[in-house]
């Protein structure tokens, strides 16, 4: 297979599991949600994930050869600041603590795991096209539902125009660089394993935002 054909197929995995949640979305998409108590775990959930992805970015450039992706992790190092900044005082003006929220296990283990993976293909087909992609179909969501309020939607239309920007810059790098039956097997793994702890962590945020489940 090609590059830009196999791009297609790790797309079409990661729509396929997007759309396994469209009959239930997650606490993490805000829809289901009918407390302002409940919205607030769910936002420092997500501020926690900004901040992350911001470090993981940053973590992952001086291992990143392939300037034309190290210049786009460097450009999402300050979008995902932006976008924490956005969160942080949206939770500060609703009267929660933007920076005491302990990651849940899935999330942990999710973000981890991207920490830790080898190649630049593999890294931008985990995170930024299995991670991000899943998180753009949840925003998109959450901004066509009635019954996710204003002050939740406002910043999710910012940080909507920032994502949509570069959507198709993860399946360009992987057409580019998966073009070896080997590589393509190694990414459609980082692409399965994403999924799967991606999963864990709208389980877990489930249970501690709707049951209080403790760890
Ligand atoms: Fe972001
Ligand atoms: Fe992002």
């Amino acid at each position: 297979m090609n590059g830009e054909e196999f791009a297609r197929t790790v797309v079409a995995r990661v729509a396929e599991f997007c759309s396994s949640y469209e009959a239930r979305l997650p606490a993490y998409s805000y829809v289901p949600l009918e407390t302002d108590a409940q919205r607030i775990r769910v936002m420092q959930s997500r501020l926690f994930n900004e901040v992350r992805s911001a470090e993981i970015f940053g973590a992952w450039l001086k291992t990143t050869p392939e300037l034309e992706v190290k210049m786009a992790l460097a450009e999402a190092i300050g979008e995902e600041m932006t976008h924490a900044r956005l969160l942080s005082e949206r939770i500060k003006d609703r009267g929660g603590d933007p920076f005491t929220y302990q990651p849940v296990p899935g999330q942990m283990a999710m973000f981890n795991a991207f920490e830790g993976m080898p190649t630049t293909v593999e890294r931008i087909a985990a995170f930024p096209l299995a991670g991000e992609g899943v998180a753009e179909f949840m925003i998109e969501r959450a901004l066509a539902a009635p019954s996710v309020p204003e002050w939740i939607k406002v910043p999710y239309q910012a940080i909507c125009r920032d994502e949509e920007e570069h959507a198709h810059f993860p399946e360009e790098v992987i057409a580019r660089y998966a073009i070896s039956a080997d590589v393509q097997e190694r990414v459609r793994r980082a692409v399965a394993m994403s999924l799967t702890l991606r999963r864990q962590y709208f389980e877990d945020l489930d249970a501690w935002v709707l049951q209080d489940a403790v760890w």
